[in-house]
């Protein structure tokens, strides 16, 4: 399906859906933003598109919205998106992520949209899954975020089939690009970056040996894109297995720094491996990831410099690199 005229995308002045919205106006849709801006930037969000401040956990007011925009496809990214919080507020991960997309999800049915949600993969799959990971496996996630995702998942099939409306489910790998904030506890792509500009040495978890399926923001983008009004639950992810060591080597090569990061322990709860099978994307969709990691790594390393840059006083001159 080719979207047109006016879409919906929660979670839009968040990293991913503001690229969401870029490419969606780029296809010349009128794009509506519903964010609450608590992890959000509302600098983030393109001036052609409209923002709609508000929480997704309520339900008047997100109602009120849709009905308003009457959209033809919803991006749901919105989310409580935080492993460590999670853990720390189960209650509002499940309010957010479940309640919310359960909000969501009754509007879409009275709008008659589909519905493209953001899913997890490593979250969701767990430490004992097969590497590479195929949507067949049971999820078994080790915090509440994954718990949250996947129940949220269950409702977004169940009103596929109680509405008749071919909502997706997209379980995406670890997503990387420009916009990826470093003060995060995840997005370690930008965490690295960040580290190699100032000169400082990063913090290297599990002694750099877990391994992730990294995903520029791009390919997760364009899988949105070609996912809309194809029901189904497909992992978005490359199949190729990196090391937060590789990864570095990678980021510091482009940097021209030669810091090495400080190796610590895997932290409590962390995943050891994590690598998706995106086979079923690729018959279904037609979709394949097409970013090869270094040079996505090489393009994100130079955006991000220029927001740092633009927003932080620049590293004193004896610092690396
Ligand atoms: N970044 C990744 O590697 C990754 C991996 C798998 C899945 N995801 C999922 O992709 C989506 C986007 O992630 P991201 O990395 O861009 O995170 P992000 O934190 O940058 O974006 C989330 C956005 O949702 C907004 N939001 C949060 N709670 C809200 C609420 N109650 N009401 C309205 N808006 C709310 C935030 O303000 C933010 O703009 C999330 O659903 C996340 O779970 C991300």
């Amino acid at each position: 399906m080719s979207v047109s005229d006016t879409v919906v995308v929660t979670g839009g002045a968040g990293f991913i859906g503001s690229h969401v919205v870029d490419a969606l106006l780029a296809d010349g849709n009128r794009v509506v933003v519903i964010d609450d801006l608590s992890t959000g930037d509302a600098r983030r969000v393109a001036a052609d598109a409209s923002l709609e401040v508000l929480d997704i956990t309520d339900q008047a007011a997100l109602t009120v919205v849709l009905d308003r925009a009457s959209p033809n496809a919803i991006y749901h990214l919105a989310a409580q998106a935080s492993v460590t919080v999670s853990v720390t507020d189960p209650a509002r991960d499940c309010d957010v992520n479940v309640q919310g997309t359960l909000n969501l999800l009754e509007a879409a049915r009275r709008c008659g949209a589909p519905v493209i949600f953001t899913s997890t993969g490593g979250a969701l799959y767990g430490n004992r899954a097969p590497i590479p990971t195929p949507e067949t496996f049971i999820p078994s996630p080790l915090a509440p975020y994954g718990a949250s995702k996947w129940a949220a998942e269950a409702y977004v099939l169940t009103w596929a089939n109680s509405s008749a409306l071919p909502h997706a489910v997209l379980r995406l790998g670890n997503v990387y690009g420009p916009r990826q904030s470093p003060h995060g506890e995840a997005g370690v792509v930008a965490i690295f970056s960040h580290a190699l500009w100032r000169g400082e040495r990063a913090r290297m978890f599990g002694h750099g040996k877990p391994t992730r399926d990294y995903i520029h923001v791009a390919d997760v983008v364009a899988a949105m894109l070609q996912a809309t009004g194809t029901p189904g639950t497909f992992n978005i992810a490359t199949g190729i297995e990196t090391s937060v060591r590789e990864l570095y080597s990678i980021l510091a090569g482009t940097a021209g720094s030669s810091l090495e990061p400080e190796p610590l322990p895997l932290r409590e709860g962390e995943l050891e491996r994590s690598c998706m099978d995106p086979s079923l994307a690729r018959q279904v969709l037609g979709w394949r990831a097409r970013i090869p990691i270094a040079d996505g790594l090489a393009q994100t390393y130079t955006g991000l410099v220029a927001e740092f840059e633009a927003r932080e006083p620049a590293p004193t001159p004896t610092s690396e690199p």
